[in-house]
């Protein structure tokens, strides 16, 4: 009798532990279900893996998305190949992307393909790069692309003492692709800066390239910028004997080391070398800051803009506004779309350890330290 109770008792227990067992397993699904539901897929388009600073860019929002909880599609587009970055997009939507994060290589040859996104309701993010013409582009998150250019002109104007002495100083300038919106703000905020002292004749362009169309670099390519470099050494006959080279304006670091190559190549050396400003903190730029052969770079957290992404998606899915301080600049064709500017901060041969080390952004080793 006694034996059958331990039995029937037993049994009561199987069960039991069974039916919650089954019901944690139900109750474990049904919230992978409302949160795959409440995640969407996210769809990352990234221009390109030849610049250090896109890699970096697509990882650390691959990690915080998927920090977050989120599956991520993460594609590159080649080589900066436009039909590349087309077909990627493509496949993020027929593969169930519900959010798009895109950087573009062109911000104008997006509005076919995302007119698909619009129709299947998918938010599109622009990421860095304003996307234009389109209507399907609900947010922008970049740094302030007019600051960026503004630090780079009054470095230049701080370094020359432009508002005390008279001059005149050689200059030459350099932006990069005429198909990436920001180059326009690049341009623009460090001319808003310069202008006026080539206006007055403190600063001169020997070459006579000052429009922003001369002074492009396709692709932003390394090999493009030296190429115009050297021209401009023979042309103008610069070099540490020759025609006094005073500054030279670049937009970022991919066209800086084409100059600096040019330059190195002239014979310039870091006694001599003449004011050279950057963008992104690129590691090579960061060795040539320490070697004297780079004056500046403006970094741009690309962690922090990776994490801003994730929050904005975050509001987005949740039904909530995302977080914008910029409701007036980024006016792409079809209205102005809301933004977030993130803080960019110039960084010299003295601030790499601190800035950049320190943070965690680069290990000692990766910049020849
Ligand atoms: C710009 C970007 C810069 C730089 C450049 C070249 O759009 O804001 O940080 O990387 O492209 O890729």
């Amino acid at each position: 009798m006694k034996v059958k109770k331990w039995i029937a008792l037993g049994l009561v227990l199987v069960l039991a532990i069974g039916i919650a067992a089954g019901c944690a397993q139900k109750a474990s699904d049904d919230s992978a279900t409302t949160d795959s539901a409440a995640k969407p897929k996210i769809g990352i388009s990234m221009p390109t893996q030849s610049l250090q600073r896109w890699n970096q860019d697509g990882s650390n929002m691959k990690s915080a998305f998927e920090a977050a909880g989120y599956d991520v599609d993460l594609q590159y587009a080649g080589d900066n190949d436009i039909p590349t970055q087309i077909s990627n997009i493509e496949n993020m939507i027929s593969g169930n992307c519900g959010v798009l994060v895109i950087a573009a290589i062109d911000g104008g040859s997006l509005t076919e393909v995302l007119k698909t996104a619009k129709d299947a309701n998918i938010p599109v993010i622009a990421y860095d790069r304003l996307i234009m013409n389109s209507d399907a582009v609900k947010y922008y998150a970049t740094f302030d692309n007019t600051k960026v250019g503004n630090l780079q002109g009054t470095f230049i104007k701080d370094a020359l003492k432009l508002d005390s002495e008279k001059g005149p100083f050689n200059i030459e300038l350099f932006t990069g692709d005429p198909a990436d919106n920001n180059v326009n703000f690049f341009w623009g905020g460090a001319m808003d800066i310069l202008q006026p002292f080539i206006d007055s004749g403190v600063l001169v362009v020997p070459s006579g390239q000052t429009t922003k169309d001369q002074c492009a670099t396709p692709s932003w390519s390394t090999e493009e910028s030296q190429k115009r470099m050297e021209n401009l050494i023979s042309s103008n006959k610069y070099g540490p004997d020759g025609t006094k080279l005073d500054a030279v304006l670049s937009s970022n670091d991919s066209v800086a080391n084409g100059i600096t190559n040019a330059l190195v190549t002239a014979g310039y050396t870091d006694k001599d070398f003449p004011i050279l400003t950057g963008q992104d903190c690129d590691k090579t730029s960061v060795q040539n800051m320490l070697a004297g052969t780079q004056s500046m770079s403006v970094f741009k957290d690309t962690r922090t803009l990776a994490d801003r992404v994730v929050k904005m998606v975050t509001s987005i899915v949740t039904g909530t506004e995302p977080e914008i301080n910029d409701t007036e600049t980024y006016d792409n064709g079809t209205g102005v779309i809301p933004t977030y500017l993130e803080d960019p901060q110039v960084v010299v041969k003295d601030d790499i350890q601190s800035v950049l080390i320190d943070s965690g952004y680069y290990q000692p080793a990766d910049v020849g330290l």
